[in-house]
């Protein structure tokens, strides 16, 4: 294929906009459409990362035959339906998480990919930052022994997006909008736990802080692993001073520590303040780890080059960025969700 492979960005905000700016690094992509229910947020993406084309609804970026590759940044309730339907209008999707806000959607995806045979990339980002890459393979070399016990989060201090205030737009609170990624990360080292035992807020009054969001603002959960090692997976929101990505491993011959978002080789302090720190940091003055490029650090152009490079030479994906770990990682979601409303501890095979 010598071609540029068409891209069509579905979101133009947030996530959109990162992933354009990784698209446009990428020699062998273009994108090529933009759709966004606002037609001033297209304007402006397309000012800012175009010429493409601009649409104010998926159906007429679906009948845009430029496009080869649907990308999805929408918000979480839409990622199902607008898979599905791109997957039939003869698309290959690259879908941000979560895979679905249920597992009924998400039973629709799988069926869909199995019944096209078009290509579906789940993006956990987690799993091609590249110091979680290089963890990866220093654990699977036998650098800390075996792995017994993992520690992982994602937290700050709340989703700038309002589609993650209300269940039904983001399918819960901060576990499946963030706790999600270190799961998604366990997920790709150590596969499927067998039971979880999860710990929420209970959203609205029952969060710490967040009292307008219907999810919860704090969310913990362990993992039991059938081989006898455990996780402890945190999401919350009520994390000041900047997003805190950590993960931890605890090996029978030594220990591994990922700090993803403060482990930045910089060090600042000023004064005024500066542009920019961290993702979500309140402010800057002062001393700061300022961020070198979180399109990076955090794994986004890597998985988007991955996903470029299996489309373009029909060769095989990670497998935990399949919809098979998509749906999985999901089930694991959910099934904290179940054990904190149960108060129990809940089996998942
Ligand atoms: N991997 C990561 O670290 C990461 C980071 C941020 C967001 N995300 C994911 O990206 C997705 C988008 O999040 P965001 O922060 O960019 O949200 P956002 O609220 O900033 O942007 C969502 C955009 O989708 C548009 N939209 C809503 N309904 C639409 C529709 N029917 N058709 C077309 N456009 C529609 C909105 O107008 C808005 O511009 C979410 O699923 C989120 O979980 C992932």
């Amino acid at each position: 294929m010598s071609e540029r492979t068409g891209v069509g960005i579905v979101g133009a905000q947030f996530a959109g906009r990162f992933h354009a700016q990784i698209w446009r690094t990428l020699a062998e992509a273009q994108v090529v459409a933009i759709a966004d229910l606002s037609p001033d947020a297209c304007e402006a993406f397309n000012a800012d990362y175009g010429p493409m084309r601009t649409y104010t609804d998926l159906d007429g970026l679906l009948m845009d035959s430029e496009v080869q590759v649907v990308d999805l940044c929408v918000p979480n309730f839409l990622h199902a339906r607008m898979a599905v339907a791109a997957m039939e209008a003869g698309k290959h999707v690259i879908c941000e998480k979560p895979f679905a806000t249920t597992l009924a959607d998400a039973e629709l995806v799988l069926k869909a990919q199995q019944r096209t045979g078009a290509r579906y990339f789940y993006a956990e980002d987690w799993i091609f930052a590249p110091a979680l890459v290089r963890a990866e393979q220093i654990i699977k070399e036998g650098g800390i022994g075996r792995p017994l016990f993992l520690k992982g989060k994602e937290c700050h201090n709340g989703s700038h997006s309002p589609y993650a205030r209300t269940i039904e737009y983001c399918g819960g609170g901060s576990m499946i909008h963030v706790g999600i990624h270190p799961i998604g990360y366990f997920y790709h080292l150590m596969g499927m736990p067998e039971r979880v035992t999860g710990c929420c807020n209970g959203g609205l009054d029952g969060n710490f802080i967040h009292t307008d969001f219907e999810g919860e603002d704090w969310g913990l959960a362990v993992l039991h692993y059938p081989g006898g090692q455990r996780a402890v997976v945190e999401g919350n929101y009520i994390t000041s001073g900047g997003m805190d990505d950590r993960i931890e491993v605890y090996g029978s011959e030594g220990v591994v520590k990922v700090d993803l978002t403060f482990g930045s080789p910089l060090s600042v302090f000023s004064k005024p303040g500066i542009a920019y720190a961290v993702e979500k940091a309140e402010f800057t003055q002062g001393w700061t780890r300022p961020a070198v490029n979180e399109n990076e650090s955090l794994g986004y152009r890597d998985e988007l080059t991955h996903f470029l490079s299996c489309i373009r030479n029909n060769s095989a994906q990670v497998p935990a960025t399949t919809a098979e770990a998509g749906l999985a990682v999901l089930r694991i979601v959910d099934a904290i969700y179940q054990s904190n409303r149960e108060g129990r501890t809940v089996s998942i095979v």
